[in-house]
């Protein structure tokens, strides 16, 4: 098909982003990490000092933000500007800060529709998020919530931050975000005709194989 989207959801440290991009490298897709879009906007209004509390400030922000995000699965690249955004967008206080501008409707309608000009340039794209099956693109042809255990979530995200990290603020940094992020999306119950991928009891490579053999199956 010349037009292929997979579509999927997850809460954080459900380890979505390495899978899906593990995914689309298999596939030869393309990949769009949504939640890297609402991380750049979130940078580019600490940077124009921006009053995260006055919604409409923010949404002024947001509908002038001058962003690229690469597709290349194998080379994310994000740009704000001049700037390159791609590590920057991963420190703590954007992490913190990010449910702010996701949870302003109307800068979710900016960074909506420009994902939706994304993915239909694309074609072929694995694009996740917390709204991609629900919202971006209920239309895809692959859709899958992937989730795991809470327990599972908080080994993986440690193990991401090299294992330093005090337990119990990790557990409360990751539910914390779960918390705020359940305020601008449904992402942990899946949809009608959402498949759900519980990758709790599954490595890395067994939960790729699962999602690319189900977009096989659609091809
Ligand atoms: O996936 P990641 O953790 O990088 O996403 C960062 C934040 O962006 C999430 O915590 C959530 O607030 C927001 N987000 C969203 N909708 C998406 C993707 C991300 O609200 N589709």
């Amino acid at each position: 098909a010349d037009r292929l989207v997979v579509a999927v959801d997850g809460p954080s440290g459900s380890g979505k982003s390495s899978v899906c991009r593990a995914a689309a490298a298999a596939l030869g897709a393309a990949y769009l990490d949504t939640g890297a879009m609402y991380r750049a906007a979130t940078w580019y209004c600490l940077r124009e000092e921006v009053d995260l509390g006055d919604p409409e400030a923010v949404a002024v922000a947001v509908a002038e933000l001058p962003l690229t995000i690469s597709t290349n699965p194998d080379h994310q690249v994000v740009t704000v500007g001049e700037a390159d955004v791609t590590a920057a967008i991963r420190e703590a206080t954007i992490s913190e800060k990010v449910s702010q501008v996701a949870t302003n409707p109307e800068a979710r309608a900016v960074l909506i529709a420009a994902q939706r000009r994304i993915i239909d340039r694309a074609g072929f794209i694995v694009a996740e998020g917390r709204d991609i099956t629900t919202v971006v693109a209920p239309d895809a042809q692959v859709r899958v919530l992937l989730t795991a255990s809470a327990e599972a979530r908080l080994k993986r995200r440690g193990a991401q931050l090299g294992g330093t990290q005090d337990p119990e603020a990790l557990r409360r940094q990751v539910l914390d975000r779960d918390t705020k992020d359940s305020a601008a999306s449904n992402f942990t119950e899946a949809a009608d005709g959402v498949a759900v991928l519980d990758s709790s009891d599954l490595s890395f490579e067994e939960t790729v194989e699962s999602l690319t053999s189900r977009v096989l199956l659609a091809q």
